[in-house]
């Protein structure tokens, strides 16, 4: 079964207007050597302005959350449905920023990542576990849990993409092991196997996120259910973020 791999830039709550046109533009020159999808994240300001320097390029763009309504009295939050209007394929619902910041439990993320589906983009959902977590032996039950409270029974593996953030590798410099990140997204297939079945499993894109650089991309990349990344820090150098597209096997 071949996954085409999908390295997403999250570019956080960073970059004003022409920042933001600047690493959209250099990331677009740079695309045709990357073997791979790409997708840049920028902050829901910058949609407007990174989609239309990102136009005519195979760059995708999406936003990093969503409500889970299509309308309505939610002050300062953005649907779904606005986001397609703008211009994005994409939505990251239950980053571990969010579900610490703004308290978002796997019922949120849920219902954020049906929105999306709903919208017709696809959701990246995110899950990992904490470093409390993994020290207790507990961070393939976390992961399978939240898992199975974030992702829509109806979930397809062409509006769904996963992605395994370890909430202790990110932003730290730190990576789990490449054995223990395979072993992770080999006990994800497994899960979402058993809960959405076989060709689901086979088929949905499982990425890594948590300090991926250029450096450990190549290890990270070549692990067998790895299939892309989620890279905050790198994604705002456009070199860093091309050069690790460029580890695509
Ligand atoms: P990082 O962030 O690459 O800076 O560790 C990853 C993420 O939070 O998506």
């Amino acid at each position: 079964m071949s996954r085409t791999m999908l390295i997403a830039g999250n570019w956080k709550m960073n970059g004003l207007t022409a920042d933001g046109k600047a690493l959209a533009a250099l990331v677009a020159a740079g695309s045709s050597e990357a073997g791979c999808d790409l997708l840049v994240c920028p902050p829901a300001t910058l949609i407007g302005t990174v989609g239309a320097a990102l136009a005519g390029s195979s760059v995708s763009l999406g936003a990093q959350d969503c409500h889970g309504a299509e309308s309505g009295a939610h002050t300062g939050d953005v649907s779904a449905e606005m986001l397609a209007d703008a211009g994005c394929g994409f939505v990251i619902v239950g980053h571990s920023e969010r579900r610490a910041d703004h308290g978002e439990s796997d019922e949120t993320v849920h219902a954020k990542a049906q929105a999306a589906h709903r919208a017709g983009l696809i959701a990246v959902i995110c899950v990992g576990e904490t470093e409390a977590e993994r020290d207790a032996g507990q961070a393939e039950a976390v992961v399978a849990g939240q898992i199975g409270g974030s992702l829509p029974q109806n979930a397809t593996a062409a509006n769904t993409v996963i992605a395994y953030e370890p909430v202790w590798a990110i932003g730290t410099g730190r990576t789990p092991t490449a054995e223990d990140v395979q072993a992770m997204h080999s006990h994800m297939r497994a899960t979402v196997a058993a809960s959405h079945g076989g060709d689901f499993a086979g088929q949905v894109r499982l990425l890594y996120g948590g300090s991926v650089k250029p450096g450990n991309a190549a290890e990270l990349m070549g692990l067998a259910d790895v299939d892309g990344a989620l890279v905050g820090g790198a994604s705002l150098v456009a070199e860093d973020f091309l050069a690790i597209a460029t580890h695509c096997p």
